[in-house]
């Protein structure tokens, strides 16, 4: 199948406009296969027939993504010595053989990449807890256990952020010194109070399409989109994994805004219940994103103060992800950090001394 003009230039401008996404991301793996898609896809070779069905899709659903993922996934499972060859996620190194590695890979594995391309990307980027921490600590200020409810969790694995460990300034630390997710210094600069004292009384979390990392499949998905050369990242994903498996996330399959009214029906006293989520609003249809701030909105204004409502969020704020926390009684909204969009470095706004107080 040969691509039209029109969808040619769309596609080229697509990869170029993710490829740029990846080189400033410090990924140049993935820049250059990028590099050999574009050109393959100018001279109409078989990865321009393979992204044919998806050349007009919009840059948000990721289409190129889906693709690296897909390559990313028959690398691990083995599946593409060649092409291993070149990723260091399993011990390669890139050469001068990258072009020919990425065009055999595909001529070999076409059908396969073909049905990949028509499935989302899902990552679970754990390193969003160094960022989301601080507003949990915050919130345990208040003096109460926390009822933690994350829409969009994905395999849930961010559900478990007391379970990791943050080393600060000075041997601060939070968490299990046992972990074995450990963020060293996470912080640009200034830092959260770490010795708060903080408990998890409930954690629950939804997704529409929940990962299920009891499975092998489940857990090499979740691998497969973190990139081939970010080693720090894979092995964040790894510990978490390992962490998870001591301790399962419960992730329900579901709509946030339908679960959230479940959840959110009656106002719990003891404790601070918090909806939480990290780079999903974006994915929501306008309706669904009314619907959510309606039931979150209502569960503010039945707030009380032996029941406590939060709202915590990381989500894009321009070339940053920004945390935001707003509490009920009071709907008072604060920018508590600006962090990366997989999490460290995270810059801490918040004043010393924090901004809640205990309930009396
Ligand atoms: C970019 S991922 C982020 C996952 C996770 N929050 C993290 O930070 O790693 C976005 C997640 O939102 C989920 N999602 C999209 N629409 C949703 C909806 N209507 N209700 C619940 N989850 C949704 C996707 O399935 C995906 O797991």
């Amino acid at each position: 199948m040969t691509l039209g003009s029109a969808a040619r230039g769309q596609l080229l401008e697509t990869i170029e406009t993710q490829r740029f996404g990846c080189e400033m991301s410090g990924s140049d793996l993935y820049s250059e296969i990028l590099r050999v898609a574009a050109a393959d896809v100018t001279s109409d070779g078989p990865i321009a027939g393979l992204l044919e069905p998806v050349a007009d899709a919009p840059f948000g659903d990721a289409v190129i993504l889906r693709f690296m993922g897909a390559l990313h996934l028959l690398v691990l499972e083995g599946r593409a010595p060649q092409l291993a060859a070149q990723y260091p996620s399993v011990g390669g190194a890139p050469d001068r053989g990258l072009a020919a590695a990425v065009h055999r890979t595909v001529l070999e594995h076409r059908d396969e990449i073909a049905h990949r391309l028509t499935q989302g990307v899902q990552t679970n980027e754990v390193g969003r807890s160094a960022a989301l921490l601080g507003g949990y600590l915050e919130l345990g200020r208040l003096g109460l256990p926390l009822r933690v409810l994350e829409v969009g969790a994905s395999a849930g694995l961010n559900l478990l952020f007391d379970q990791y460990r943050y080393l600060g300034a000075g041997g601060a630390a939070f968490g299990p010194a046992e972990s074995p997710l450990a963020f060293s210094r996470p912080w640009f600069a200034r830092e959260p109070e770490l010795d708060l004292p903080l408990v998890v009384q409930e954690r629950r979390g939804c997704d529409i399409a929940p990962i299920p990392i009891d499975t092998h499949e489940g857990r090499q998905r979740l691998r497969s989109f973190v990139w081939g050369d970010q080693p720090d990242r894979m092995a964040r994903l790894d510990a978490a994994l390992a962490v998870a498996r001591d301790h399962p996330p419960l992730v329900d399959r579901a709509s946030a805004p339908s679960w959230l009214r479940t959840q959110l029906a009656a106002p719990r006293a003891g404790c601070t219940t918090v909806v939480t989520h990290s780079i999903m609003f974006q994915y929501l249809s306008d309706e669904e994103r009314r619907d959510m701030l309606e039931a979150i909105d209502a569960a503010g204004r039945a707030a009380t103060s032996g029941a406590p409502f939060a709202w915590l969020r990381l989500e894009p704020g321009g070339d940053q992800a920004e945390l935001r926390l707003t509490t009920w009684p009071g709907a008072s909204t604060h920018l508590l950090a600006r962090s990366s969009y997989h999490g460290p470095p995270v810059v801490w706004l918040a004043p010393d001394g924090g901004l809640l107080r205990p309930i009396s």
